[in-house]
């Protein structure tokens, strides 16, 4: 995982200085401090609607319109998994049901033991690389069956 988690307000506040200043500042701020810790802690939302002189119900309801954010740490490697068309066309549903069937890991839901989460987004951009997803922020192509068996075989450790 790339990132400086755990959770540490003095960083966060610096994260939150740092982007205050932009056009909509909210996103790339929370972008910011997922990227960072991993998930987007509670004590940022005060903190965030503080200094952008906004309700924490708005901040909030920004991290729940945008199923993106977490608002608790993973625990292992997150597979963001493209479901757009163009992955789709190339097989994704069939490794999503492929992941459920073999490693009981279900996209966007948390599956007890695993130590992959599989998240559904939607085009990442490299299409040309069908199907597509981000193994812990760094992108991977041409997924498959086998690929997938192995991502999630590094992810338990090689157990
Ligand atoms: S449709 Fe999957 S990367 Fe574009």
């Amino acid at each position: 995982m790339k990132g400086c988690a755990p959770w540490d307000a003095e960083a966060a506040a610096r994260i939150i200085e740092e982007h205050r200043g932009r056009q909509g500042a909210a996103l790339p701020i929370l972008r910011a401090l997922q990227e960072c810790f991993g998930y987007v802690d509670k004590a940022a939302v005060p903190m965030i609607a503080d200094a952008l002189n906004v309700s924490k119900a708005e901040i909030h309801g920004i991290i729940t319109f945008y199923h993106d954010f977490r608002a608790a740490p993973v625990d292992g490697d997150v597979l963001k998994l493209c479901r757009a068309e163009s992955c789709q066309a190339m097989g994704c549903e069939d490794l999503v049901a492929h992941l459920a069937a073999e490693h009981r890991i279900v996209a966007d839901q948390h599956s007890p033991g695993a130590t992959l989460r599989v998240e559904t987004v939607y085009c990442l951009g490299n299409c040309a690389l069908s199907p597509a997803a981000l193994l812990n922020g760094d992108p991977v192509g041409r997924l498959n069956r086998s690929r997938i068996d192995s991502i999630v075989h590094d992810a338990s450790g090689g157990a």
